[in-house]
C-alpha cells in the first residue's frame, strides 16, 4: 500500500479499507483473460448501434457479473501482483468485464497531460504542456492532437480508459489544479475539452470529463458544500461541461468529491439525473472520483453508475439491495447498460487494447508544438524580443533550475519525466505525491544552442544580490520564475514564492534588457511588472518545454497564445479575497476511519459562490476593476488589423470580418468574439461567444467567419428550467483581447 501517503487529500485510511475490502470481495483469483472479440457473439455485429449491442449483452449477464461491472477492484497501481491490470502498465482503477461474453474489463489511468506515473514500471510517456497551456493556444486542432496523443499512449500502455478531461472553470485561481483545467471561460474551456476528448476517443480509448462539478478549490474538497444558484451554475461551470459533453461525446463523466447545494456530487440527483442524463441526454456512465461515493441506494437512484476505486457501496451492499428489492433490477441494468454502450461506442470492444512501445521522442515534437502555440507574450518593450543571436555576446540565465529543467504540475496528473526528476541525482527519479517534479528540459541548453557564440552564465536565482551581479553587464538577462501547484492543496496566494519577486526586481534594476519567463499554472501577481523589458508566460511546458521557450525567445516561433485566465492586480480584487478553509473537523478523517464514517462524510463547511456567473473577466468587467493582464490578452512579433465587420442574424448569428497581418512576419491571431446581451438579461457587460485562431503570412489578409451558437447568446431561465434567447439588442464585439475589441455592431434579435 505504498501509495497511501500520496492520497492524503481524500482520506487515506479510508482508501486502505476501500482497497482491502475490494480485493477481498472482487475475487482476486479471477484473472481476466484477454479475449479477442468473437464474431459469433450477436453483439459483435458492427451494424448494430451501441445501445442495441449493449442490450444484447445485458440479457446474458448474471447478477454477479452486473455487480462486478459497477465498481472497482482497488487501486491496481499500488500492487504489482494485482492480476486485474496484468495487461496494462498498472493504472489507478479497474472494473471487471465479462470474459465469457468477450467483454473486457475497463483499465483506467490518469491522463491529464500525459499518461500518469508510468516511469515506475519502466514505461515512459510524453508529458504534454499543462492543460492550461493548451487552453492558452485557443487552438481546437491542437486540443484534438493533445487528446489523441494521450489516447495513443494509453493504448500503447495497455489501458482502455482515460481519466483526463478536467474542465472545472477557474472560478478560484488559487485552486491547486488550475494547471489541469482550461481556464475561466465556459465556451473556451468547453470547446477545447470537447476536442480533447474527441482526440482521446479517436484512439479507441474511453474518454472522461471531470470533476463534475464545482470542484473549484482543493481545500476541504471532500467536505465543502458549494452553494450556487441554478442560473449561475448553468451559465458558468456547468456550461463548460454541457459543451464538452455535447461536442466531445465522452463515454464517461467523473463526479467530484465536493457537495453541491447540499448533496455530494456523486449522489446528487439534480447534477447527475436531472441535468446530465435528462437535460443533456448524456448516454454514457458516471464514475465516482476516487473515494467520492458515499452511499448505495441514494447514489444509485441519483445516477451514479460506477464506484471507484473500490466496492464499499457498489459491491456486496449493492447486491443485497437488489436482492431485497431496495434497488430495482431496472436501475442496476441502467448502470450496466450505460457502461456497456459506452464501451461499444468508444470502440474498446471492437478494437481490443494492444500494448506497444510509446515513442516519447515522437511525442515530444507534438508537445513542443502545442507549448509553442500556448506561450503568451505579456510584455515586449522596445522590441526586446525576439532576440538576435548574432548580437548577443553574454547572456545571464537566472533561477528556477533553468540550468537543468522546467517545473511540472503535481498530483494525479503527474507524468513521470523521462530519465527522472531533473534536480535529483540519477537513479532517484521516481516521482512522489506532493513533491516538485522538474522535467529534464534545460532552458539554459536551449538558449546556448540558439546563441552558440554567446557566453551563457547561470545563477540559481536564490539570492537577489548574486542574481543582480550575474545580470549586470550581460547583453540580456533571462529570469525564470515559477510557482508549483498540485492537486490536494491550493495556493496560499497568487504571488511568486521563494522571494522570486525580489530576485526579478533586483535583476531588472541591474539590467535594462531583462526578460522574465514564468512557469506557472495559475495567474500570478507582479509587483515588478514595470521593470523588465519583456515577460513570457510559458506555463508548465511539458517534455520539451525548453526548446519551445527557446524558439519563442529567438523568434523561430512567433508567439500566438492568449490568456485563458485573467491576471488580477491583487488577491483583494478576486470575488473571494481569501479562500474559505475547512474547519479542523472537516479537514481529515480521524484514523482509522470506518466505512460508516465514510458514508456520512466529513461535516460540511459552506462556500457560497455569490458572484454567480461573474467568473474571471466577467467579474472584473462588472465590478469595473482594472486588471494586470486581461483574459484573452497576448502579444505577437507582428501586428494585426480587424476590419469590415458584418453580422448576419439567422438560425445562428453569423459574424464575418477581415483580419490582416500588417507586419513582416507570419503569425497566428486568435480573433475573439464577445457579445453583450440586452439589459433585461441582467448579465455581466460581455461574454465570449466564439473565437477562431487564424494563421496569416506576412501582410496576408483573410475573411474570417464565426458562427455563434444561439445558446451562447441565451440566459438560463430558472422558471422555465431551460435556455432562453431574450428579444432585444445584442452588441457583437470582435478583437484580439477581452479589452481590445475594435469591431462592434448591434443587432436586434426577436
Ligand atoms: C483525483 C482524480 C483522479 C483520481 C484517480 C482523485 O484524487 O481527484 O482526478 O482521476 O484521484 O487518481
Amino acid at each position: 500500500m505504498k501509495y497511501i501517503p500520496r492520497r492524503a487529500g481524500i482520506g487515506v485510511s479510508v482508501l486502505v479499507l476501500l482497497c482491502l475490502a475490494s480485493m477481498a470481495s472482487a475475487g482476486m483469483a479471477q484473472r481476466p483473460r484477454h479475449q479477442p472479440p468473437a464474431p459469433a457473439y450477436p453483439w459483435m455485429k458492427a451494424n448494430l448501434s451501441p445501445d442495441q449491442r449493449a442490450a444484447l449483452v445485458l440479457k446474458e449477464m448474471t447478477l454477479d457479473e452486473k455487480i462486478a461491472m459497477i465498481h472497482g477492484v482497488g487501486m491496481p497501481t499500488d500492487d504489482p501482483l494485482t492480476p486485474e491490470n496484468a495487461l496494462s502498465n498498472r493504472g489507478v482503477g479497474y472494473s471487471a468485464g465479462v470474459p465469457r461474453l468477450g467483454i473486457p474489463g475497463i483499465d483506467m489511468s490518469d491522463a491529464a497531460y500525459g499518461v500518469r506515473s508510468s516511469g515506475v514500471n519502466g514505461r515512459y510517456s510524453t508529458a504534454l504542456p499543462a492543460n492550461v497551456a493548451a487552453a492558452a493556444s485557443w487552438d481546437t486542432d491542437a486540443a484534438f492532437e493533445y487528446g489523441a496523443l494521450i489516447g495513443r499512449e494509453l493504448r500503447a500502455q495497455g489501458f482502455n480508459m482515460s481519466l483526463g478531461g478536467g474542465v472545472d472553470i477557474t472560478r478560484e485561481p488559487r485552486n491547486g489544479r488550475t494547471f489541469e483545467y482550461l481556464g475561466e471561460d465556459p465556451v473556451l474551456a468547453g470547446t477545447l475539452v470537447g476536442r480533447l476528448i474527441e482526440g482521446t476517443q479517436s484512439a479507441h480509448v474511453i474518454g472522461d470529463i471531470k470533476h463534475y462539478a464545482f470542484n473549484d478549490q482543493e481545500s476541504g474538497r471532500t467536505s465543502v458544500n458549494v452553494n450556487i444558484s441554478k442560473r449561475a451554475a448553468r451559465e458558468s461551470d456547468l456550461l463548460a461541461f454541457e459543451i464538452g459533453v455535447a461536442q466531445g461525446h465522452p463515454a464517461a463523466v467523473m463526479c467530484s468529491y465536493n457537495r453541491v447545494n447540499g448533496d455530494f456530487s456523486c449522489e446528487n440527483n439534480n447534477l447527475l439525473n436531472e441535468v446530465l442524463k435528462k437535460d443533456w441526454k448524456f448516454p454514457g456512465f458516471v464514475i465516482s472520483d476516487w473515494g467520492g461515493t458515499h452511499s448505495t441506494e441514494k447514489a444509485s437512484a441519483a445516477g451514479l453508475d460506477n464506484e471507484e476505486p473500490g466496492n464499499f457501496f457498489y459491491g456486496a451492499p449493492f447486491k443485497a439491495a437488489v436482492q431485497s428489492g431496495k434497488i430495482p433490477m431496472t436501475e442496476l441494468d441502467d448502470h450496466v447498460r450505460r457502461i456497456l454502450r459506452s464501451m461499444f461506442a468508444a470502440g474498446v470492444i471492437d478494437y481490443p487494447r494492444q500494448r506497444s512501445v510509446v515513442d516519447p521522442f515522437a511525442g515530444m515534437e507534438i508537445a513542443r508544438k502545442i507549448e509553442e502555440s500556448g506561450i503568451v507574450l505579456l510584455k515586449n518593450e522596445r522590441a526586446t524580443l525576439p532576440l538576435n543571436a548574432a548580437k548577443l555576446h553574454t547572456i545571464a540565465v537566472i533561477g528556477s533550475h533553468s540550468d537543468v529543467g522546467m517545473i511540472s504540475g503535481g498530483g494525479s496528473a503527474q507524468v513521470d519525466p523521462i530519465g527522472g526528476n531533473a534536480i535529483m541525482p540519477p537513479g532517484k527519479g521516481a516521482t512522489h505525491w506532493q513533491e516538485e517534479i522538474w522535467f529534464p528540459t534545460s532552458p539554459l541548453k536551449a538558449i546556448q544552442a540558439r546563441a552558440p557564440q554567446a557566453q551563457v552564465k547561470y545563477d540559481p536565482g536564490t539570492d537577489p544580490a548574486s542574481a543582480a551581479a550575474a545580470a549586470k553587464g550581460a547583453d540580456v538577462a533571462i529570469v525564470f520564475a515559477y510557482v508549483w501547484e498540485s492537486e490536494g492543496e491550493d495556493l496560499p496566494d497568487l504571488s511568486l514564492p521563494h522571494h522570486q519577486d525580489n530576485v526579478i526586481a533586483a535583476v531588472a534594476a541591474a539590467n535594462p534588457h531583462t526578460i522574465v519567463v514564468l512557469e506557472t499554472g495559475s495567474p500570478v501577481t507582479m509587483p515588478w511588472v514595470k521593470a523588465p523589458a519583456a515577460i513570457l508566460e510559458a506555463w508548465y511546458g511539458g517534455s520539451d518545454g525548453a526548446n519551445a521557450v527557446g524558439n519563442v525567445l529567438f523568434g523561430t516561433v512567433n508567439p500566438s497564445g492568449k490568456l485563458p485566465n485573467t491576471f488580477p492586480l491583487s488577491e483583494a480584487d478576486l470575488p473571494h479575497p481569501t479562500i474559505t478553509m475547512p474547519p479542523p473537523e472537516s479537514e481529515h478523517f480521524a484514523s482509522p476511519a470506518s466505512p460508516d464514517q465514510w458514508a456520512k462524510g466529513l461535516p460540511p463547511f459552506q462556500v457560497t459562490y455569490d458572484e454567480g456567473v461573474k467568473v474571471g473577466y466577467k467579474w472584473y468587467d462588472a465590478e469595473k476593476k482594472p486588471v494586470l493582464f486581461p483574459f484573452g490578452f497576448g502579444l505577437s512579433y507582428t501586428s494585426y488589423k480587424y476590419s469590415a465587420l458584418q453580422v448576419t442574424p439567422g438560425q445562428t448569428v453569423k459574424v464575418t470580418f477581415t483580419l490582416a497581418n500588417t507586419g513582416a512576419r507570419a503569425g497566428a491571431e486568435i480573433a475573439e468574439v464577445y457579445a453583450s446581451l440586452p439589459a433585461a438579461a441582467q448579465e455581466p457587460p460581455k461574454r465570449l461567444v466564439g473565437f477562431s485562431k487564424v494563421k496569416l503570412d506576412a501582410r496576408e489578409k483573410k475573411t474570417v467567419t464565426v458562427e455563434i451558437d444561439p445558446k451562447y447568446l441565451s440566459i438560463f431561465d430558472e422558471a422555465k428550467d431551460g435556455w432562453t434567447l431574450l428579444p432585444g439588442d445584442y452588441t457583437i464585439m470582435i478583437g484580439g483581447s477581452s479589452q481590445e475589441l475594435p469591431l462592434k455592431a448591434t443587432i436586434s434579435l426577436k
